[in-house]
């Protein structure tokens, strides 16, 4: 145990650096991005052949969000996430597959409760914020579905 963490009067890190820093951010995104590979929903979002350039993006964001280094602001200026999105149209259900694969990946990191509930939370906030587009129309496997 270090006899420094949690002293009385001794500044806490900030989030990032208590969650366990870039390897911790380096596990969550590519976790997400694993999952992003195999949804063709999503997959079919993304502009580039290869997801590595968005995965440094949002890992840089995620970062800084949280306290760690500011090398996003560096390299792409003010975040403006909602203006950042507006080219791609964000659904509900692109929304809740985005969800699913990030928060699949947190929960995989081995966060205490606390830092846990903390993440998803901004996550969930952050997703619903994004969406800038209706549902896809239903689908005749919908209607179906809805029919019966
Ligand atoms: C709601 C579902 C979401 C969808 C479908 C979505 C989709 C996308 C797509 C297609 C891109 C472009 C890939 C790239 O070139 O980087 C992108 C970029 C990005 N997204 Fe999302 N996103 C979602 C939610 C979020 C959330 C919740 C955050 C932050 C908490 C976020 C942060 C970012 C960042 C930082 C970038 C890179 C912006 C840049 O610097 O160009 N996204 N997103």
């Amino acid at each position: 145990m270090s006899d420094e963490a949690g002293q009385p009067g001794q500044p806490e890190g900030t989030f990032y650096d208590l969650v366990g820093g870039h390897d911790t951010f380096v596990r969550l995104v590519r976790g997400f991005y694993e999952g992003v590979a195999g949804d063709p929903v999503l997959r079919a979002m993304y502009p580039e052949e290869d997801l590595g350039p968005a995965e440094v993006r949002l890992r840089m964001f995620l970062e800084q969000y949280w306290g760690g280094p500011n090398t996003y602001s560096e390299q792409r200026g003010h975040p403006r996430l909602r203006m950042r999105h507006a080219p791609y149209a964000v659904t509900p259900q692109q929304r809740d597959r985005w969800l699913r694969h990030m928060l699949a990946s947190v929960a995989g990191l081995g966060l205490d409760h606390d830092q846990e509930a903390m993440l998803v939370d901004y996550l969930v906030r952050a997703a619903y914020m994004l969406v800038n587009a209706p549902e896809d129309e239903p689908t005749v496997s919908d209607a179906e579905a809805g029919s019966s």
